[in-house]
């Protein structure tokens, strides 16, 4: 087995739908043999695209075992497939970021960007949901998602970006400091799960221009 070295490489690989300049990325970390004579060196690269309908499998299971076993998703029961599927195309066909991570022809991680809140004047603050894979977190996946996101979210106009982090688990808080999220509030024992009240920390940072200047367009 090798030792892995995180984040050597950063390609940007311009895609089909390169319009917007972020749809397809790869990072790499190498694969260093600790073969006595001869090191090898294999680069392990993750690719960052856009999700499409038939990553919904791999998304419904990555999160459903963070929902089985974490606190960072109030969701008590997993949820399928289809669901996933019609959750990447809605928020997709508002324009909004859904990424997956790919590394070595696997799914290992997801990200997304919907709006804070329903209502009008929400329209430039959103709120990110972010997991990996649990047998491939710590190896920088979590850091190259978020960072397209926020890159993605920014070219969508949002303006600021809020955590949502349930239970305050200690890699998503250490996750959102590490790019640039500041702590916004606890809510303290709004949830239940494991038999076990839970807080929301929220954490916030801004996108773009933030709020130094007025959007090109007001809320209708
Ligand atoms: C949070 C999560 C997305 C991080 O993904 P990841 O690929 O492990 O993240 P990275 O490897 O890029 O590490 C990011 C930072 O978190 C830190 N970190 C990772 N796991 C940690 C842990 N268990 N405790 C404390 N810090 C941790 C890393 O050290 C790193 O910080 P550093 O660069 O300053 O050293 C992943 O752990 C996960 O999916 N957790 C469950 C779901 C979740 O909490 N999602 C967030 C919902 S808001």
């Amino acid at each position: 087995m090798g030792k892995r070295i995180p984040a050597l490489i950063d390609v940007k690989i311009p895609g089909p739908n390169s319009g917007q300049g972020f749809d397809r990325f790869q990072y790499g970390d190498f694969c260093v043999s600790q073969f006595p004579v001869l090191p090898m060196i294999e680069p392990v690269m993750t690719e960052i695209r856009n999700a499409q309908a038939f990553d919904a499998l791999a998304i419904a299971s990555i999160y459903a075992e963070h929902v089985r076993s974490g606190t960072a998703s109030f969701d008590t029961i997993p949820r399928k497939a289809e669901e996933m599927a019609q959750k990447i195309s809605g928020i997709q066909a508002r324009g909004w970021p859904f990424l997956v991570a790919e590394r070595g022809g696997e799914i290992v991680g997801y990200a997304y960007a919907t709006q804070f809140r329903d209502r009008p004047a929400y329209c430039f603050a959103c709120e990110d949901s972010i997991y990996v894979r649990a047998d491939r977190t710590g190896l920088g996946i979590g850091s190259t998602l978020l960072r397209e996101l926020v890159a993605a979210a920014t070219v969508c106009g949002f303006r600021q970006m809020i955590a949502v982090i349930g239970g305050g688990e200690p890699a998503s808080v250490a996750l959102h400091s590490r790019m640039g999220f500041a702590h916004a509030g606890t809510m303290r024992s709004v949830g239940r799960k494991f038999g076990r009240w839970l807080d929301s920390v929220y954490m916030q940072r801004e996108l773009g221009e933030g709020d130094s200047a007025a959007p090109e367009r007001e809320p209708g």
